[in-house]
């Protein structure tokens, strides 16, 4: 069961049972049923904005929060296409989000027709297991004989048109961080991803669909984009959580584990993506600055990697990458290479909807306003006073 954070429980279900789906339910108090299955009924607290699921166990060790409007927009997106590309900054939650989404709609409701089965493939784990039981056993196990196979070129096209082709199907076909599956680079694994999602978009019948979720930004690069477009395929942005939801879930995590972080020094170095709690709670004073001398590198040598893929020189560099990352829009083609390295870089992801970049930890974007106040051609100097962090508000693409 759903349960609404600091609401009363029952006045909320007794406000939903009389509720119907996207209505606001009268009562004042702006509660709206999500949606309704049977005798369940997923609510939200308008008022809040954001939905815990205290009955789930994430891998966190957590109840499941947020992410109302990622599960609406993967079920319309599913719905639409063969293969979907699950993508956003490190540590958001994609993986989770996908897990819980099958989890929940595995039992039935309006994907019944195309979520009856389900296999996840963990790439990371090199492991199959047929998602609440629901796979034939053959199925599994051709999966499992599959995945051995999967390093072999067009390994990916090989599992997809195998299963494609079984009798008790359809089925949805989750592989987590698909590109460790594949042997080689990530360009190997964008040209096999690219023939199983052209292969599934030529079969007649949608009996195979495909997610994968992705955490290399190399994926949301517009040359990748470029590529998958045309076969049926969609992508599906993840961004960082609502922080009202990130908070009570900073909490139940502290309270379980503890966390040296406080919320606000949490939040301003790496935002609002769940993740980053197992990383970063556990460290204070020196553990802590490490932490963030290690993100400055990466930022750094990302930043020296984008202005010679741009031709662009470095002190340059520093006033570009603090405007894109404040939000301002690309105006000519040596920015977008730029910015697209530092999408492939792990350090932006792109915001499509309103056409700009957004930084994948507001870290990056206050030290790179900083190094360009200061007049300073090395980030890694920076001292943590000069980063300023307050003064960066996050910034998302759903706003
Ligand atoms: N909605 C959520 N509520 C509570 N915990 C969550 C939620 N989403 C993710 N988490 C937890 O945050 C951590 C990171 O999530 P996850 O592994 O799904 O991120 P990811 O985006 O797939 O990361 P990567 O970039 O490494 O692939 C996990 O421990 C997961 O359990
Ligand atoms: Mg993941």
């Amino acid at each position: 069961m759903y349960a609404l954070i600091q609401k009363n429980q029952e006045e909320a279900l007794d406000h939903a049972r009389r509720g119907s789906r996207g209505e606001t339910v009268p009562g004042g108090r702006g509660l709206q049923i999500l949606y309704c299955e049977g005798e369940r009924r997923y609510f939200l607290d308008a008022g809040r904005g954001f939905l815990v699921d205290r009955d789930y166990r994430t891998a966190l060790g957590t109840g499941f929060y947020d992410r109302d409007l990622e599960l609406d927009s993967l079920e319309e997106k599913l719905q639409a296409v063969r293969t979907l590309i699950v993508y956003g900054p490190r540590n958001v939650g994609k993986s989770e989000l996908v897990r819980y989404f099958l989890a929940k709609k595995l039992s039935g409701g309006r994907l019944a027709r195309i979520l009856r089965r389900a296999v996840i493939i963990d790439a990371r784990l090199k492991h199959a297991e047929p998602y609440l039981g629901r796979v034939g056993v053959d199925a599994l196990r051709l999966a499992e004989r599959l995945l051995d196979a999967l390093g072999a070129p067009r390994g990916l096209v090989g599992l997809v048109e195998e299963l494609a082709s079984l009798a008790a199907l359809p089925l949805t076909v989750f592989i987590d961080e698909f590109h460790l599956l594949i042997r080689g680079s990530l360009e190997d694994a964008l040209a096999e991803l690219e023939a199983a999602a052209g292969a599934l978009s030529k079969r007649g019948e949608a009996k195979v669909r495909l997610v994968v979720s992705v955490s290399e930004g190399f994926f949301a690069t517009s040359r990748a984009w470029r590529r998958l477009y045309g076969y049926s395929t969609s992508y599906m942005l993840v961004e960082p959580m609502n922080p009202q939801a990130f908070k009570p879930l900073y909490e139940e995590y502290r309270g379980k584990y503890g966390c040296n972080v406080d919320l606000n020094t949490f939040t301003r170095l790496a935002g609002t993506s769940p993740g980053y709690l197992v990383d970063l709670c556990p460290r204070s004073g020196k553990l802590l600055e490490e932490w963030l001398r290690e993100r400055l590198n990466h930022l750094d040598t990302s930043l020296h990697a984008a202005a010679e893929a741009a031709g662009i020189g470095h002190r340059e560099s520093i006033h570009v990458a603090a405007q894109l990352l404040a939000g301002r829009s690309i105006r000519d083609p040596r920015e977008r290479r730029f910015i697209e390295k530092l999408v492939e870089e792990n350090i932006a992801y792109p915001c499509i909807k309103q056409a700009r970049y957004l930084p994948q930890l507001p870290l990056y974007a206050a030290a790179v306003e900083a190094a360009r106040e200061a007049g300073l051609d090395d980030i890694t100097q920076l001292a943590p006073e000069q980063l300023k962090l307050s003064r960066v508000e996050p910034k998302y693409c759903r706003e």
